[in-house]
Formats: C-alpha cells, structure tokens, sequence
C-alpha cells in the first residue's frame, strides 16, 4: 500500500494532507523518516509514526453513534440534516453510511461505517440480527399483546416476523421490544397495530452490541475492534 493512502485512511484525512505531512518530514516508517508518498508499506507490518504517535491501520471504519432526534440516517438529504452532518468534515469523503436506517424522531444506537459487504451481509433478512427497542407508548401494553408480537401481525399485507414484548411491569405503558428484521417503521406500526401510538422509540441494542451509556445523544466514537465482531453475534 502506498504510505500517503495508508496516512489518510489512519488518521482520516485527505490525501493532499497526508502527502504534505510526509514532505514536512513528520511521518516516519520503520524507525525512518519517510519524504515519499508513494513509498509502498506493508500495512500489517510496517511501524509508522505521524508525529512521534504510532498509527494503526484499519481497513474499514466502524463508527458507534447515539443518534439525536431531529436527524436522518442517511448520507444526504436535501432538506434534513443527516447522521453524516454530526462527524467531522474530513469524514466526508470516506464513503461512510449508516447500516440500517432509524426514523428521524427515534433515537439511540447507529452503526456507521465504510464497509459495504459486511453491512449488507450484516442487515440481510438471511442474518435475522436482532434489534432491541426501549419503546414509550401513550397507552399500557396488555399481556395479550405479547402472544399478538410473538405470532407477527399483518401489516400491508405482510406478516410481521416475531417480535419479542417485554412488559414494563411498573409502567406498561412502556416496553423493550426485539425485532429480527426491519420493516419500514415496523416498531409504530405494531404498537398502532395494538392500538397505542408510539411517544418516544430509542434502539438499545445491535446483536449482541449495546448503546454505550457514556455516549450522549448525538456523540460518537470508532468502535473497537472487538465490538466490530459483536456485531455478528445474532443475540446478547
Ligand atoms: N421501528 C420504527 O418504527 N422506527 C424505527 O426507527 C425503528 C424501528
């Protein structure tokens, strides 16, 4: 791999910037300060420093988001404010997106990332990765209820696949519940299926990766690598 593209995907820059910290002789590779960008490196072995500070590179970026109300996931939108718009600016160009889509009033956890195959792999009906939502309805669920989720309703035509209620039992008319699949405000739709409306909807849990408590709405921060691989694992 070239250094200057091994520079920019590290430290998330531009490549124009990573080019020019090379030439101010700030990037060292192996002990030696590097002046080339184009010098080809081994990724997985070379030692480089920017700085004094040693790098480590990653293929793929994984971003952990606690999604604010207010904003959409997507990578553009012509009116709204997207999930992008809460990163930085030298995050643009890095082909991020976000894997699966929460509505623009549900908050809570966001994967975001680079990596097209595993995303898709990762939200592909096939792979049934459950969702857990903390849900706040203007009414009390019911015990029944739990039994109607479990066998799926009908929405458009379309049986809902089973959706596991957990009943607050000091407030009913609060709930966790976990999808294996994402139907289009597939969440409301049941609960308007029950007859409640939703008030308020955070998603809690991806696989077996939960929402960080020390991320506030609206923060972020790269996800570990072992937290990547939670990602696979179907349940907690
Ligand atoms: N279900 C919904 O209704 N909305 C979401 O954002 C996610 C799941």
């Amino acid at each position: 791999m070239r250094l200057d593209k091994y520079l920019s995907d590290a430290c998330i820059i531009s490549r124009t910037r990573a080019v020019s910290a090379i030439r101010s002789g700030r990037v060292s590779v192996d002990g030696k300060t590097a002046t080339k960008g184009d010098m080809k490196i081994n990724e997985n072995k070379a030692a480089v420093t920017l700085d004094g500070k040693p790098l480590s590179y990653s293929e793929f970026i994984y971003i952990l988001m606690n999604k604010p109300a207010g904003v959409v996931s997507a990578t553009d939108d012509l009116r709204e404010k997207t999930v992008l718009s809460l990163l930085p600016e030298n995050y643009a160009t890095k082909g991020l997106f976000p894997a699966g889509r929460l509505d623009k009033d549900t908050v809570g956890l966001l994967v975001l990332t680079n990596d097209g195959k595993n995303a898709h792999r990762l939200l592909s009906p096939k792979h049934h990765v459950e969702k857990e939502y903390y849900v706040e309805c203007d009414g009390d669920f019911e015990e029944g209820d739990i039994e109607v989720c479990l066998k799926g309703v009908t929405l458009d035509g379309e049986l809902t696949k089973p959706c596991i209620l957990k009943i607050d039992p000091q407030n009913k008319n609060c709930a966790r519940m976990i999808l294996t699949e994402g139907k289009y405000h597939e969440i409301k739709r049941i609960c308007g299926y029950l007859g409640k409306k939703v008030t308020f909807l955070e998603r809690v849990r991806f696989g077996a990766l939960v929402l960080d408590p020390s991320l506030s709405r609206g923060q972020w921060r790269h996800m570990t690598n072992d937290e990547i691989a939670l990602l696979d694992r179907k349940e907690c």
